[in-house]
């Protein structure tokens, strides 16, 4: 499996604990910055990460900020990208579970250090079940076309 992270100034040590948490657990990693505590605009490194999602060279993508709000905001502009701000386990794996995300969005002013990995943990392991959950899907890549 293949992770693109991505952040701005707000979740430069938190993408930073992440990349080497992956590395650790021999995940290959896409780091597409920031790679300093500059202020940076989190819309560009969104977009590096989402799309390195949406061309399938990257399986999942991993965005820290302050909040998670504005990456999660951003990312879900892209077309096929289902994008959720987590802060906690439970709402991790349901959020693989149910909404079959391929980005998390998290924020370093808001988790510690140890929940944050812990949420990475369980929303990689979790899987998409599929039913149910994929014609729900089916009707949210129906508004994204327009088709309501
Ligand atoms: C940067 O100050 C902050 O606005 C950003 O990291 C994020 O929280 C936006 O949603």
């Amino acid at each position: 499996m293949k992770i693109a992270i991505g952040c701005d100034h707000g979740g430069i040590n938190l993408k930073n604990k992440i990349r080497q948490h992956l590395l650790s657990k021999n995940i290959e990693v896409q780091d597409c910055g920031a790679f300093n505590d500059a202020s940076v605009d989190y819309p560009e490194y969104c977009i590096k990460v989402s799309k390195a999602v949406v061309s399938k060279e990257c399986e999942l993508g991993i965005l820290c900020c302050g909040t998670g709000i504005g990456m999660s905001i951003a990312a879900n502009k892209f077309k096929g990208i289902r994008a959720a701000v987590v802060g906690d386990t439970f709402s991790a794996k349901a959020t693989r579970e149910h909404n079959n995300t391929n980005i998390l969005c998290l924020g370093e002013r808001v988790i510690g250090e140890g929940l944050a990995l812990d949420i990475v943990d369980a929303w990689i392991n979790a899987e998409f079940l599929g039913g149910r959950h994929s014609n729900r899907l089916a009707m949210i890549d129906n508004i994204e076309r327009g088709e309501v």
